[in-house]
């Protein structure tokens, strides 16, 4: 047994993986291991010798046992701290956040005019980008030749079909296929041949249409004021007189400026006011282009939404809108969005 142990012990010092130890084990311990081979030879021993006999072997086994267990957990720890070095974890460096997605501006800004209209009553209705020459200008009281062509550098594609400059036409399209009353406003793309700081050659505008009896201006007014104020919040606004071949009269229509609260700055020229929309009655010549009876009338606006959110969000390029730099349409996510 002595010499048993002393091979063992000298052995188990160079046992450096798990299989050496599970070799040595067996060498020990299996089935035909010296420790296992001693407890077969007590059967030539009497009972006095078995259990003085038996009680030496066990206590060598026990040891063995133990020993073994012992360097189990040790080779197991060198492991792990072998790991630990070739595995590194720098734990300086910053997180993966996850990314939010986003509404467009474009988007959130017809969104929130939509909501506030909606609350007004007004359903929505939309047209197509691609528009006939007669819905775009002819039958909105501007012929061929009428000089407030100018006003809106087309681009065509035929002599008769072109990109819509305005959003006009859809109050066209609806009048035509619906019975009056009609109460609606229409988002979507515009296009003109006219591009700088804040003109693209695509933009955004609202149209709005309400065709009903006994319309008045006070009523156009009323709207136009309770819709610019939720927009903008507690802001002045002030109707001017203007001209579309479309409308008569014709209004033009400014809020003070909320850069300077009408006090004069460099975004309001000096001028205190900020011209937001056109609008005006609904010329008696497209009620009858439609083919409503005469007993109809209404009033109708137009928008242009980058402007609207140029303007509430202090934007002061309209390219901001189009060139897709995710550092600017962050600003509008949903973190973002509960600042705002
Ligand atoms: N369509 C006009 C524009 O684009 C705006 C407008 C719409 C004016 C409706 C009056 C009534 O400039």
């Amino acid at each position: 047994m002595e010499s048993i142990k002393k091979e063992f012990e000298s052995l188990i010092n160079n046992v450096e993986d798990y299989e050496q130890l599970k070799q040595l084990k067996a060498k020990f311990l299996g089935r035909n291991g010296s420790v296992t081979n001693l407890f077969k030879k007590m059967s030539a021993l009497n009972n006095q010798e078995k259990k003085e006999y038996g009680k030496k072997i066990n206590e060598l086994k026990n040891y063995i046992e133990d020993v073994i267990d012992e360097k189990y957990l040790d080779i197991k720890e060198k492991i792990r701290n072998k790991a630990l070095e070739s595995e590194s974890v720098d734990i300086t460096l910053p997180g993966r956040r996850k990314q939010f997605g986003a509404i467009h501006p474009i988007t959130k800004t017809i969104m929130e005019i939509e909501n506030i209209f909606s609350s007004l009553g007004f359903d929505v209705e939309y047209g197509p980008e691609i528009e006939q020459d007669m819905y775009n200008f002819e039958m909105l009281n501007i012929p061929k030749e009428h000089p407030a062509r100018d006003m809106q550098d087309t681009f065509y594609i035929d002599d008769n079909t072109l990109l819509r400059t305005h959003t006009s036409p859809t109050q066209v399209r609806v009048m035509k296929h619906k019975k009056p009353p009609v109460m609606f406003i229409s988002p979507g793309k515009v296009y003109r041949r006219d591009s700088d700081i804040t003109h693209s050659t695509m933009f955004h505008q609202i149209e709005g249409l309400l065709i009903d009896k006994n319309i008045h201006f006070s009523d156009l007014k009323g709207v136009l004021s309770e819709f610019l104020q939720i927009f903008f919040g507690d802001v002045a606004v002030r109707f001017r007189p203007s001209y579309f071949p479309f409308t008569e009269p014709s209004a033009e229509v400014d809020i003070e400026c909320i850069m300077c609260k009408g006090k004069g700055c460099r975004v309001c020229s000096h001028t205190g006011f900020l011209e937001v929309l056109g609008c005006g009655m609904v010329h008696p010549n497209v009620i009858k282009n439609v083919g409503y009876e005469d007993k109809w009338n209404g009033f109708a606006f137009g928008l242009g939404v980058e402007r609207f959110a140029m303007l509430k969000y202090g934007i002061d390029n309209i390219r901001m809108f189009f060139e897709n730099d995710m550092r600017f349409l962050d600003e509008f996510s949903y973190d973002a969005g509960r600042v705002l």
